[in-house]
């Protein structure tokens, strides 16, 4: 009896021993790759003066893109006012591209390809026509990349802190590893065999993989698009043949706004009812919605010429876009299209009537009227934090709190 009772109690020490040295292990581990702070979330103390070489140019007045162009119509005087405003209250240099209205775009400019097409309404004709002045710049002048806002945007005060992040995670999905040419962490990449039953290749942001620097721009060698600003997102579809299957989850995410104010047009939203209060996400982008900020590569810009200004101009430009990423409707696959959800660029709309706030529908036509100027999930709104920032005052109002 007491020989059994030894016996059972001796391994059940070595267990003890075991499972002590385990919880060490993990801790420790946890505590080398979670940056330490007395902020419940991590990434406010990650340090600028660390980022090296090309991942600098972040901080540039163009946000390491070559040029930043504003699209819009010149006639929209109040949206240029706050393009510029916000712009220099955040250090970038913008320059604007004409847009134009449907109704001054003569058939003949509109590729009509298909024995069926039928031309748009002037809404989306004319932002078609809009981004793709913008488009035909960058090629035209041949810039190595350029970020294309649209002229109602915000976003928010720790942009650059933002950016920074997402060219992490795009050198993650799009860089080989380092030291081992021509191998990626993510298995499916640069092209998924559609097979949904294979294993959802899954990282942590805080725990990326060695990959080779980027030699061309801070955000990658290997991009076409970089669609930063939507209102809504899929993750990539499991079956999908062209869209690359990586999550990057970054939990503790300071900027992300609470689950009660966080929306979108993709149902179901998965980053919502999926992870935990606070989830970033960046992966490569799958039916993205709305185009109100995005980053081409000069790459990315002549093939977008190709495939969007020359072929059949049959759906608003957002979902051309989505053909584009996807090589789907007679655009050829293989495209980088990357995302992050929650959008980092939304909507900003000001106190009045809400006529105002599309150029392109008629939202708003019975006098419905904002009492309050906001933008959608953006925290720390440039636009809403101009007078603190012109006073240098940092007590920021966050548009979206918790509880
Ligand atoms: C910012 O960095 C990008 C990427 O290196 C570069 O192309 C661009 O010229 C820089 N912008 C400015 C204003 O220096
Ligand atoms: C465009 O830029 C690339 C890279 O800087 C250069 O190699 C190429 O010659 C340029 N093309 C033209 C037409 O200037």
């Amino acid at each position: 009896m007491m020989r059994q009772s030894m016996e059972w109690r001796l391994p059940s020490r070595r267990i003890v021993y075991a499972l002590g040295t385990a919880i060490v292990v993990v801790t420790l581990l946890l505590f080398q790759f979670r940056p330490s702070t007395s902020s419940p979330f991590g990434h406010r103390s990650r340090s600028w003066a660390a980022a090296s070489g090309p991942m600098r140019d972040i901080r540039n007045s163009t946000l390491g893109f070559e040029k930043i162009f504003v699209v819009g119509l010149p006639s929209r005087s109040d949206r240029r006012d706050g393009m510029v405003l916000q712009a220099a209250l955040s250090d970038m240099e913008i320059e604007f591209i004409d847009g134009v209205k449907g109704a001054d775009v003569p058939d003949k400019a509109v590729p009509m390809t298909l024995p069926d097409s039928k031309r748009l309404p002037d809404a989306s004709i004319g932002s078609w026509r809009a981004h793709m002045n913008a488009v035909r710049e960058i090629v035209h002048r041949n810039l190595s990349s350029a970020l294309i806002l649209e002229d109602d945007t915000d976003w928010d005060i720790r942009i650059r802190d933002q950016l920074h992040d997402f060219a992490l995670s795009a050198h993650a999905l799009t860089q080989p590893l380092r030291g081992r040419p021509g191998v990626y962490a993510d298995p499916t990449y640069p092209q998924p065999s559609g097979d949904a039953s294979e294993p959802l290749p899954e990282m942590d942001f805080y725990q990326l993989p060695a990959t080779v620097p980027p030699t061309t721009s801070p955000y990658g060698d290997d991009w076409d698009v970089l669609w930063v600003g939507h209102c809504g997102m899929h993750f990539p579809f499991r079956d999908s043949k062209t869209v690359p299957q990586a999550r990057i989850i970054r939990l503790d995410d300071e900027t992300v706004a609470p689950k009660k104010n966080l929306w979108t047009i993709n149902i179901p939203f998965t980053l919502k009812e999926t992870y935990p209060e606070h989830t970033r996400a960046y992966h490569h982008a799958q039916e993205g919605v709305c185009t109100l900020g995005y980053a081409l590569s000069q790459r990315g810009a002549r093939r977008l010429l190709h495939e969007v200004a020359l072929k059949d101009v049959g759906a608003p430009y957002d979902i051309l876009l989505r053909f584009y990423c996807e090589g789907d409707k007679g655009r050829s696959p293989g495209r980088q299209c990357l995302a992050t959800q929650p959008s980092l660029f939304h909507h900003h709309r000001p106190a009045g009537p809400a006529s105002a706030n599309s150029d392109i529908s008629n939202h708003g036509q019975n006098g419905e009227f904002n009492e309050k100027a906001l933008t959608d999930m953006v925290r720390w709104s440039v636009r809403l934090n101009a007078e603190a920032l012109m006073e240098g005052r940092t007590d920021f109002v966050d548009q979206w709190p918790d509880e």
